[in-house]
């Protein structure tokens, strides 16, 4: 994942025109200052505005991933960018994925003895699993040090990390199976 840039969230300037952004597949229309004040982040937009409550608000500052979708196939933090600056942009939510997503499958039924599970809480896992497609579409079969360094960004408050990575290595195969077969 992109380290966050630090520092507080810039202003840029806002459209006069109508501001679109493709969520999931379908474009959204929305008027400037009435429905997207110039400061309101992504994050805000997607949870508050419109329900996307898969992804979560944590740490609010860049630090944590839990509010990790995707932007045109990169993962970004949400809460570390405008909602104006996503204009013409098309935005990917965990629940943009397919009910039989091979990286939602591989962290639910992680489970192996060594490694232990994917999640607990769950708080962070939309976050790890939006990074891990970000990484899967533009490396399908990713080393163990390119899965650590994809995920670095992300915490997980109840220490999951080995089944995480672990969940990442089968989603990986899932993915290579699958297009084997097809
Ligand atoms: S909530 Fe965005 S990085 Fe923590
Ligand atoms: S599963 Fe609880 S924070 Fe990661």
């Amino acid at each position: 994942m992109p380290k966050p840039s630090k520092g507080t969230k810039k202003t840029v300037a806002t459209p006069s025109s109508e501001i679109k952004i493709k969520i999931n597949g379908c474009w959204h229309t929305f008027e400037p200052e009435r429905d997207i004040e110039p400061t309101m982040t992504l994050s805000y937009l997607l949870r508050e505005k419109l329900g996307y409550t898969g992804l979560k608000v944590s740490c609010d500052e860049g630090a944590c991933g839990a509010c990790t979708v995707i932007m045109d196939g990169k993962a970004i933090l949400s809460c570390m960018m405008l909602a104006v600056e996503a204009n013409g942009h098309e935005i990917l939510t965990i629940e943009g994925l397919a009910k039989d997503d091979p990286i939602v499958e591989a962290f639910a039924e992680q489970c192996e003895p060594g490694y232990g599970t994917a999640l607990q809480c769950g708080i962070c896992t939309p976050g790890f699993v939006m990074s891990t497609k970000a990484l899967l579409d533009e490396n399908p079969v990713p080393t163990m040090t390119e899965i650590k360094e994809a995920l670095s960004g992300h915490i997980c408050r109840c220490g999951c990390y080995a089944g995480i990575a672990q969940a990442v290595t089968h989603a990986s195969e899932k993915i290579v199976n699958k297009g084997e077969e097809s």
